[in-house]
């Protein structure tokens, strides 16, 4: 189990590197009007959306290898599951921003993409206490 646990939070540290990075990237290209650095940040968004995608499933994969240990009769778990749906929801919003930069019709304010970053933030920590501390 302690290798399933490894992998499990190796995975996840990718998730979040890319979770954590791509909506600082839209933060910035909001601002882009060169054509030429505008397509560099849809590149490096796209690359991104990608290994992030990877993080994510291979995460995933050994969390829920891990249940066969832990079974799902347990509190900490349902709402750690919980907060782990609210993070899918927001990886799938960050692919939707992604492709609405790449067809040119973003309309969302550096200033939103700079709150929208604290998100992943405040779901890492409920999440992490959650399966640490085991609290109910
Ligand atoms: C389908 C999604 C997931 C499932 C089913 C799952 C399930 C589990 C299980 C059963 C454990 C073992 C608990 C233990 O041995 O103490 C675990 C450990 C862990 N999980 Fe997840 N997990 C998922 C997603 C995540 C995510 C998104 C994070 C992000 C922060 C995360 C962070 C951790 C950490 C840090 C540990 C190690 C806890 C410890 O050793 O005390 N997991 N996970």
């Amino acid at each position: 189990m302690l290798w399933l646990k490894a992998l499990h939070i190796i995975f996840v540290v990718t998730w979040f590197a890319g979770l954590f990075y791509l909506p600082r990237l839209f933060v910035y290209h909001v601002d882009v009007n060169d054509e030429v650095a505008y397509q560099r940040f849809v590149t490096m968004e796209s690359r991104l959306l990608t290994i992030t995608g990877i993080g994510a499933a291979l995460a995933l994969l050994f969390g829920i290898a891990l249940l066969h240990y832990w079974g799902f009769k347990h509190g900490w778990l349902h709402a750690k599951l919980v907060l782990v749906a609210l993070l899918l929801g927001y990886h799938h919003a960050c692919s939707r921003l992604a492709t609405a930069f790449r067809e040119g019709r973003n309309r969302r304010s550096a200033r939103w993409f700079r709150i929208f970053n604290e998100v992943p933030a405040v779901l890492l920590v409920g999440i992490v206490i959650l399966v640490v501390v085991k609290p109910f």
